[in-house]
C-alpha cells in the first residue's frame, strides 16, 4: 500500500484562506488589520530569503507590514531599543526578530525583549511556559510545532491515545511539539515519547508510533523498517544533500522517503510537507495577537 501524502503546500492554502476571511473580519468589526515587522540584521541570503517570504505572505493577506532591515554591526543597544519601539507600536501586534544574530548580540537578551504578548515566533520564556500549562493559557505556540500539529489534525489523523514517538529534542521543535502533543485537548491527548542521541534502541521506539515525528536533521536517519504499517510519518527535516547542475540545493529529509511510502498511511515529502506550514502559522499567530490586542472576535 502506498501512503497518503500529506500536503503543505495544499494545507497551507487552505489555512491562508481561512486567515484572509478573518482578516476581512476584523476590518469590518474594527477597522484595522494586523500589523507585522520583521526585522532583518544583516544580510545572511537564508535570511533574506526567509523574510522576504514573510512579508510577501502577509501582504497578501492585507496585513500592515513594516520590513525593518538593519545593519550587521547594529549595537545591541539600539536592537533592543528598536524592539521597545515596536513593544509600543499599537499598529504592530507581530514582532519578529529574524534569527540567527550576528555573534556581537545576545540572541537571548534580544528575544526577551519582546512583549511577550507581540512574540508571534513563540520563543519568549513567558510564551513556553504559557505552552507548557496549556489550554487557554496557550498564545502563541510556537510555529514548526504549530504546523505540524496542524498537518497531523487536517489530514485526520486520530491523535487521542495515540503513540507518537518524537526523534529529536530541540527548543524550536522536539520539545514544544512532544509538550502539545501530549496536552489535554482536540488534536493532542496522545500518549509521547522523546528520543534522542543517548536513546538505546531508537528502533523499538520508533516502530511503536502510531504518529513519528522526526525532527533530527540527520538525512535518511529512519529507516523503513522502523515504521509501524499505517503509521502517520512527519518529517520535519531539511538536509541540504547537493546542488542540482542548475544550482538549486537538493533537499533531502530524516526519513527514507522513497521506501517509508510503501509502509506508512500517511506521510510529509520533503520538500513541501512541514515547510510550508511554518510561516503560515506565523501568520495564524500574528492574525490571533491583532484579535488579541482589539478585544476579541
Ligand atoms: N530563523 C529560522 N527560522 C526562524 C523562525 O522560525 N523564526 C525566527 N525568528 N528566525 C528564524
Amino acid at each position: 500500500m502506498t501512503a497518503e501524502i500529506i500536503s503543505g503546500t495544499q494545507i497551507r492554502e487552505t489555512i491562508l484562506a481561512e486567515l484572509k476571511d478573518e482578516v476581512k473580519q476584523m476590518q469590518t468589526k474594527y477597522g484595522k488589520v494586523p500589523g507585522l515587522v520583521t526585522i532583518l540584521v544583516g544580510e545572511n541570503p537564508a535570511s533574506i530569503s526567509y523574510v522576504t517570504l514573510k512579508i510577501r505572505t502577509a501582504e497578501s493577506l492585507g496585513f500592515y507590514e513594516v520590513q525593518d532591515n538593519q545593519p550587521a554591526d547594529i549595537a545591541e543597544a539600539n536592537l533592543l531599543a528598536l524592539i521597545e519601539k515596536y513593544n509600543k507600536d499599537p499598529k504592530i501586534h507581530g514582532i519578529l526578530v529574524q534569527l540567527p544574530l550576528p555573534k556581537h548580540i545576545d540572541e537571548k537578551k534580544v528575544l526577551n525583549a519582546i512583549n511577550p504578548n507581540k512574540d508571534v515566533d513563540g520563543f519568549h520564556p513567558v510564551n513556553v511556559g504559557r505552552l507548557m500549562i496549556g489550554g487557554s493559557e496557550v498564545l502563541y505556540p510556537p510555529c514548526t510545532p504549530a504546523g505540524i500539529q496542524e498537518l497531523i489534525v487536517r489530514s485526520g489523523t486520530e491523535t487521542s491515545g495515540a503513540e507518537v514517538v518524537v526523534v529529536g529534542r530541540s527548543n524550536i521543535v522536539g520539545k514544544p511539539i512532544a509538550v502539545m502533543m501530549a496536552q489535554k485537548g482536540p488534536g493532542a491527548n496522545s500518549t509521547v515519547t522523546i528520543v534522542h542521541t543517548r536513546t538505546k534502541d531508537l528502533a523499538s521506539h520508533c516502530k511503536r508510533a502510531d504518529i513519528l515525528i522526526v525532527a533530527a536533521g540527520v538525512p535518511d536517519l529512519v529507516k523503513p523498517e522502523w515504521i509501524k504499517p499505517g503509521a502517520t510519518v512527519i518529517d520535519v527535516g531539511v538536509n541540504r544533500v547537493g546542488m542540482t547542475d542548475k544550482g538549486k540545493a537538493i533537499l533531502k529529509g530524516d526519513v527514507d522517503y522513497d521506501k517509508a511510502k510503501e509502509i506508512a498511511g500517511k506521510i510529509t515529502p520533503v520538500p513541501g510537507g512541514v515547510g510550508p506550514m511554518t510561516i503560515t502559522m506565523l501568520m495564524k499567530n500574528t492574525v490571533r495577537s491583532a484579535w488579541f490586542h482589539f478585544g476579541g472576535k
